[in-house]
């Protein structure tokens, strides 16, 4: 299968306004000259990064402001997204955690993690996919799952199946659309320094420079190489490697009370 050629060509990130999103945003633009266009709530990052990225490295890069969690902005996206632009890759990289006793997730903060992790991933995948698939251009779309889908986290419960599910689901999907040319690649990284470390109160138990932990501009480098060889799965890291090799050799159980003696809160 030919590589993707971002060079010249639109896509699409969500969640661009920190992190990985927007470190893989600044790599499209300055690695490969790709236009972006990027998508998260706050509005004075996103005009910030698209400003930065027209200025420094002479690509079109334009914003849609949007909530995820809400299906209506979910479809304004893709609307906005296609309007006149033929988009070639799309990155589904938006996502929040929950970091505490899986019984004590409020409903309502539950609805908006899946809705967030996993509805608007599956909407916008189904949108996307025929339109990156359109006059034969044959595009690519990478979901962004994490280590934490390969293996149970407890303390972590439910962002860890929100991201079994994208694993699962972007694997099944890559078959689904081969026949029409469209990659789909399913890339599960470890612990990053982002907001959502501190956002979740994760910075507490991991910090940047700790045994793993990548800082997000590493990360994005990983990220875009398994893109552009439109990878299926993509695990960066050698210690995030042997996790996922564990996945296949121990069992569940065995993964799961290990995880839970790093992840358990309190000192
Ligand atoms: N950090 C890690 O250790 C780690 C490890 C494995 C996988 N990941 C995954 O990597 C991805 C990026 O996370 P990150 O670490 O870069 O975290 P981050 O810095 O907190 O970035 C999250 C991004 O998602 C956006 N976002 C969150 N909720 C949104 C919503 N409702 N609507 C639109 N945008 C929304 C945020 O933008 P706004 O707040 O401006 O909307 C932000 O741009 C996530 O899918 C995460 O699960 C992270």
């Amino acid at each position: 299968m030919t590589t993707l050629e971002l060079r010249g060509r639109w896509t699409l990130v969500t969640g661009a306004s920190s992190g990985l999103g927007l470190e893989m945003a600044r790599a499209i633009a300055r690695d490969h000259g790709g236009h972006v266009l990027v998508v998260a709530r706050r509005r004075d990052r996103l005009e910030a990064l698209c400003e930065e990225l027209r200025t420094r490295h002479g690509v079109q890069a334009e914003c849609v402001v949007a909530d995820l969690s809400r299906p209506e902005d979910v479809e304004r996206v893709f609307t906005e997204a296609t309007r006149e632009r033929q988009l070639h890759g799309a990155v589904l990289n938006a996502g929040v955690t929950y970091w505490g006793d899986a019984v004590k997730l409020a409903p309502g903060a539950f609805q908006t993690l899946l809705d967030t992790n996993v509805t608007s991933v599956v909407r916008l995948s189904a949108l996307l996919a025929p339109h990156l698939a359109a006059h034969g251009t044959r595009g690519g779309l990478m979901l962004v799952s994490s280590v934490a889908g390969l293996i149970p986290v407890p303390y972590q419960a439910a962002y860890s199946g929100t991201k079994a599910f994208v694993l699962s689901y972007g694997q099944a999907l890559a078959q689904e659309l081969r026949p029409t040319g469209v990659s789909v690649t399913v890339f599960a990284p470890g612990g990053i320094a982002t907001e959502l470390l501190e956002h979740s109160g994760l910075s507490q138990r991991f910090k940047a420079g700790d045994l793993g932990m990548m800082t997000a501009p590493e990360c994005a480098t990983h990220a875009l190489r398994a893109f552009t060889r439109r990878r299926t799965l993509s695990v960066p890291g050698w210690l995030n490697q042997a996790l996922a090799l564990a996945a296949r050799l121990l069992p569940r159980g065995v993964l799961a009370q290990h995880t839970a003696t790093l992840y358990r809160p309190g000192p």
